[in-house]
């Protein structure tokens, strides 16, 4: 079994090397591309040459435009790369007969209520980069083609910057760290996702009857929290772990969205609801506070 994997080098790409590595042969690639193989979302034409040359059994696309607020000046670039890519990709796979795994996000919501998103709620992106990634949904939709497409929140992975990693910094340099207290979601991690993804796509490929398993999945760690209580678990951590910080875990101060303006519109109510996936993969789901203590463990010198 041959692999694509498109966005090697993003968390969760970086993570899917690991964890599809033991599926089949995989060909990885970041946005520069190698050995003429075009890895760049943008480039509509290159990307569809790509996958033909390399006639994958599956295509995994981990590359996106994540950069929420510049999305908003830079709407034609986010469309292309979330909206129209993921559909090029899309009738590729459904013309070789290959899968394809795709990423989404709980931005496709607008936010409202308490209860958790079912797959089949109503979508309502607050943003540019919301309506982007659901005109990636739609496009992957349309196409026929055999496709695992995961809405996810609040990703994070040990490799490069996180929320987390910029709590213990801010806490340890600063006097005040205000912290949005109203955005209600689960920090999900990239290993997560990564593996579950590997259980999902096997499990798929390996069907006899595949394609009731193709569909939109919610793919969140399990439990909730706001950026508040996520930033005073994260300080808990370090404290126990014996650090003494400027700002302690008791001494954040908790804000509303509207103290802290950002150029793209965040929804309140990111929780997923998780029972499809769960059932469908016969998959458990871990509390966020497991990965984030390991990542944290992972990631603080010894
Ligand atoms: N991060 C979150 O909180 C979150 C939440 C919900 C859903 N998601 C979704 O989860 C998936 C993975 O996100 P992530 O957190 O791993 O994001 P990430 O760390 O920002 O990785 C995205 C990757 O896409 C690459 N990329 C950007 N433009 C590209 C282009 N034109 N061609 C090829 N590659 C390009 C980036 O490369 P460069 O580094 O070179 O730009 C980066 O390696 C995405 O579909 C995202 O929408 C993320």
């Amino acid at each position: 079994m041959r692999i694509l994997l498109l966005g090697k080098n993003g968390q969760v790409g970086w993570e899917l090397q690991r964890a599809l590595a033991p599926l089949g042969e995989l060909v990885a690639l970041d946005r520069h591309g190698e050995r003429g193989l075009c890895g760049d979302l943008a480039d509509l034409d290159a990307l569809a040459a790509t996958v033909r040359e390399i006639a994958p059994d599956a295509i995994v696309n981990a590359a996106a435009y994540t950069a929420v607020d510049k999305a908003e000046s830079e709407p034609e670039l986010a469309l292309r790369i979330n909206g129209e890519a993921p559909g090029v990709l899309a009738r590729e796979a459904a013309r070789l007969g290959a899968w394809l795994v795709h990423y989404s996000t709980d931005y496709v919501f607008d936010g409202s209520g308490e209860s958790p998103w079912r797959e089949d709620a109503p979508t309502g992106p607050l943003s540019v980069y919301g309506r982007s990634k659901l005109a990636g949904e739609l496009a992957i939709a349309a196409s026929g083609a055999r496709a695992l497409v995961f809405r996810t929140s609040w990703v994070y992975a040990a490799r490069g910057g996180n929320f987390a990693k910029t709590m213990l910094r801010l806490a340890r340099e600063r006097d005040q760290l205000r912290v949005i207290a109203d955005q209600i979601g689960a920090p999900t991690g990239a290993e997560l996702i990564a593996d579950v993804t590997a259980h999902a796509l096997r499990q798929a490929m390996g069907s006899a009857d595949a394609s009731p398993l193709g569909g939109v999945y919610h793919l969140a760690a399990a439990g909730e929290t706001s950026w508040f209580d996520y930033a005073r678990f994260v300080l808990l951590q370090a404290e126990q772990a014996g650090e003494v910080l400027k700002v302690g875990h008791g001494q954040i101060e908790a804000i509303p969205t509207s103290a802290y303006p950002t150029p793209a519109q965040r929804p309140l109510n990111s929780r997923l609801d998780t029972t499809k996936l769960q059932e469908t993969f016969g998959l458990h789901l871990p509390n966020w506070q497991d990965g984030v203590a390991r990542m944290l463990t992972e990631t603080t010198k010894d």
